[in-house]
């Protein structure tokens, strides 16, 4: 029979995905992401263990059916899929952050801000509504250094417990949007493999109704 493929990212919501498929009695297997290997098969799926701004790009063209993608990462990269379901797991915030003694000026109608992100696009559309002038610095990863090391004074982020701020002495200056993750499903796989997808879908419908 075959498998679907299912694209999730790597960290937090790969486990909260698992748990999400196994208690909506859709998996039945443990899958452990904790080893270098990016293809894990289960009796019924092939998962891959991707970067979360990679999943869209996979569900996207095809190579997976069916992927789990934050707001934060969905709306940043705006694929061509369908969003059938909100998972209600991954919940964060987009946030704009800096340290404590920088909020007096963000707040000053400054001219011109400098922001570092993993973001570009919503950071731009965030500050162009406001009337702001952004320079964008586009970071990978560990953004909260960019505010210490004086490469940008300010930061856009998602913030799911406020530890790495915390930890780097960086506050939550404005905030710019509340985030979860969606389950999305590629637009042909949707049609050519419903009698998978649909009750795919329908399953953890249920479950998650359960759930409220
Ligand atoms: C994300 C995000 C923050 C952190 C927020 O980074 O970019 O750095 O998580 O989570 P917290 O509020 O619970 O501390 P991620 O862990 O994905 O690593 P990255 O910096 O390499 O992108």
């Amino acid at each position: 029979m075959e498998k679907l493929t299912v694209a999730l990212p790597k960290g937090r919501l790969f486990d909260q995905t698992i748990e999400i498929l196994k208690k909506s009695k859709i998996l039945f297997e443990d899958i452990n992401q904790n080893t270098r290997k990016l293809i894990l098969e289960s009796e019924n799926f092939r998962f891959l263990v991707v970067r979360a701004k990679d999943v869209p790009v996979y569900v996207e063209n095809g190579i997976a059916d069916v992927g789990v993608a934050g707001d934060d990462v969905l709306i940043e990269t705006n694929p061509d899929v369908y969003k059938p379901l909100d998972l209600k797991i991954g919940y964060c915030n987009l946030v704009v952050a800096g340290k404590p003694e920088d909020m007096d000026f963000y707040f000053s109608n400054p001219a011109t801000l400098d922001v570092a992100t993993k973001y570009p696009k919503i950071t731009s559309q965030f500050f162009s509504d406001k009337g702001i002038n952004v320079r964008i610095f586009e970071l990978y990863g560990s953004v909260e250094l960019a505010p210490l090391l004086g490469l940008a004074r300010f930061i856009v982020d998602i913030v799911e417990t406020g530890t790495t701020l915390r930890e780097n002495g960086l506050v939550v200056i404005d905030t710019i949007r509340p985030s979860t993750a969606k389950l999305i499903v590629n637009r042909g796989s949707y049609k050519l493999k419903s009698d998978k997808i649909f009750p795919l879908i329908e399953k953890i419908e249920n479950y998650l109704r359960g759930q409220t």
